[in-house]
């Protein structure tokens, strides 16, 4: 009996999130491709007013500036801990809880080229797009959603639209706007974007005896910096290439902080339950599409019963002007550190209450309010970055969100150069015959609407 046959349940037809299409299809067509019966989507929530996010930005900028790291790690792990707050809302999956980010706006709803208002969530085939696919080699599952302030900027604004660019830009060519200016409008503070990654981890069937131990988990690779990567497995830095592993138990049944046994190559690994992980069991047709086609590996496909595993997070805020990066990404020492001499230093300042958290306390997290500042121990500029959502980009081992962020603009330029690790002014020649669009990169991929 693995957690997966929760999939099966009658009340799975709560499948609000990736069943949504069911809004705007006929009964006939539901039935066609085995969808549920309309219903309504879950609310697309709120923060816990508690959070006290966005915060006070003089507050912020004051200990940016005084270089506070314990000061800005706590503010982070806040909105960590806010973001993934129990909306107590059952996911459809399984048996956990919709956390808050997770129902927020997809990529597809927010960009979907529909140009009405819209009145309810899309997710039809064409808008949706639930998961991505990182374009460099090697990156993973991947998920963009916006909150509801972002959200409503982007659609009031009509940012979807690439029409809505083309004249921007023809105007700012026309007026001979300063480079400077040639933006869109802020984003409202209280904006959030995020960013997931997910690993797969294959369904195990519990009944069948495997020949070898290793055989009943599924062998995730962990990032434990550069000097632990190999020369093979993928382009430089990729999780093909990270030496240390765990093997993730799907059944959840084994917790057994410590177990350690060999794998297929007589190396020992952890065994580390899947309750360990925040994750989506794949249980609707319309997943599973997303997933493979977010894997786009023919190779490496996914199946019904298969989990998703989050394995990384983005979070954005606009809370002062050049937005707060976070991010964190899943080690095993988030929750064996406790119980080290020396824990990470990606688990300072981490609240009791993340720590507690059987789900929330396997992440690792960093954070930069600035791209050049707090330095780094080599006086290099300010590195923060997700081994799994950076890593596979070139030279982005050590980069900072921001340096990479600061060039979002339209057009794009495919030749983003993250190791730039340093402000460029809003005056660049970079900015001068395009709109620079707020830190934010989604509008490369607006689309015509008319
Ligand atoms: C190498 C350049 C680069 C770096 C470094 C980088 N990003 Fe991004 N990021 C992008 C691009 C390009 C996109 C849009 C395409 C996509 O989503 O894959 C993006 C998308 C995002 C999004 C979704 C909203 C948007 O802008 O479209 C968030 C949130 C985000 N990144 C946060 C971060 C954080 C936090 C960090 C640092 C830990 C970071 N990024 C580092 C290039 C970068």
């Amino acid at each position: 009996m693995t957690i997966s046959s929760l999939c099966h349940r009658p009340w799975r037809s709560n499948c609000t999130i990736f069943m949504s299409s069911a809004f705007l299809v006929t009964t006939s067509s539901a039935l066609l491709f085995g969808l549920a019966p309309p219903h309504t989507l879950p609310p697309v929530a709120d923060l816990p007013s508690a959070s006290g996010i966005p915060a006070h930005e003089e507050r912020l900028l004051h200990i940016r500036d005084i270089r506070d790291r314990s000061g800005m790690r706590r503010h982070a792990w806040n909105l960590f801990s806010s973001v993934t707050a129990d909306t107590h809302i059952d996911q459809p999956s399984n048996e956990l809880k919709l956390p808050v980010w997770m129902t927020w706006w997809t990529l597809g709803e927010t960009m979907g080229t529909k140009d009405e208002p819209l009145i309810f969530r899309p997710n039809d085939e064409k808008s949706n797009t639930e998961f991505i696919r990182t374009k460099t080699g090697g990156g993973p599952i991947s998920g963009v959603r916006f909150n509801n302030i972002a959200y409503s900027h982007i659609r009031d604004e009509r940012l979807y639209a690439m029409e809505r660019f083309v004249s921007l830009k023809a105007q700012f060519d026309t007026d001979g706007t300063p480079t400077e200016q040639r933006r869109i409008s802020d984003f409202d503070r209280g904006a959030i974007a995020t960013k997931s990654a997910w690993f797969l981890v294959a369904e195990k069937n519990s009944n069948v005896v495997y020949k070898n131990e290793y055989e009943k988990y599924t062998l995730m690779p962990v990032w434990n910096g550069p000097d632990d990567t190999t020369n093979e497995g993928g382009p430089k830095y990729t999780p093909g290439r990270w030496k240390s592993k765990v093997l993730v138990d799907e059944t959840g049944m084994d917790d057994n902080i410590g177990h350690r046994i060999k794998d297929a190559n007589g190396i020992e690994r952890l065994v580390v339950s899947i309750k360990r992980f925040y994750r989506w069991e794949i249980c609707s047709e319309r997943m599973l599409s997303a997933v493979n086609k977010a894997i786009g590996d023919p190779n490496r496909q996914a199946k019904k019963g298969d989990q998703i595993v989050l394995v990384g997070l983005h979070i954005a805020s606009k809370e002062i002007p050049d937005w707060i990066w976070t991010t964190v990404w899943w080690h095993p020492d988030a929750f064996l550190g406790e119980f080290r001499k020396s824990p990470s230093q990606f688990l300072n300042d981490r609240p009791p209450q993340v720590a507690r958290d059987i789900t929330w306390s396997n992440y690792l997290l960093d954070t930069a309010f600035d791209m050049e500042t707090p330095r780094e121990l080599d006086n290099s500029p300010n590195a923060c970055f997700n081994p799994w959502l950076e890593a596979n980009v070139p030279d982005s081992v050590g980069s900072n969100c921001m340096s990479c962020h600061q060039k979002a603009a339209w057009p794009a330029n495919r030749t983003i150069m993250a190791r730039h690790r340093i402000k460029i002014e809003d005056d660049d020649k970079y900015f001068s015959n395009r709109v620079r669009t707020d830190y934010i990169f989604a509008f490369q991929s607006a689309k015509p609407v008319f």
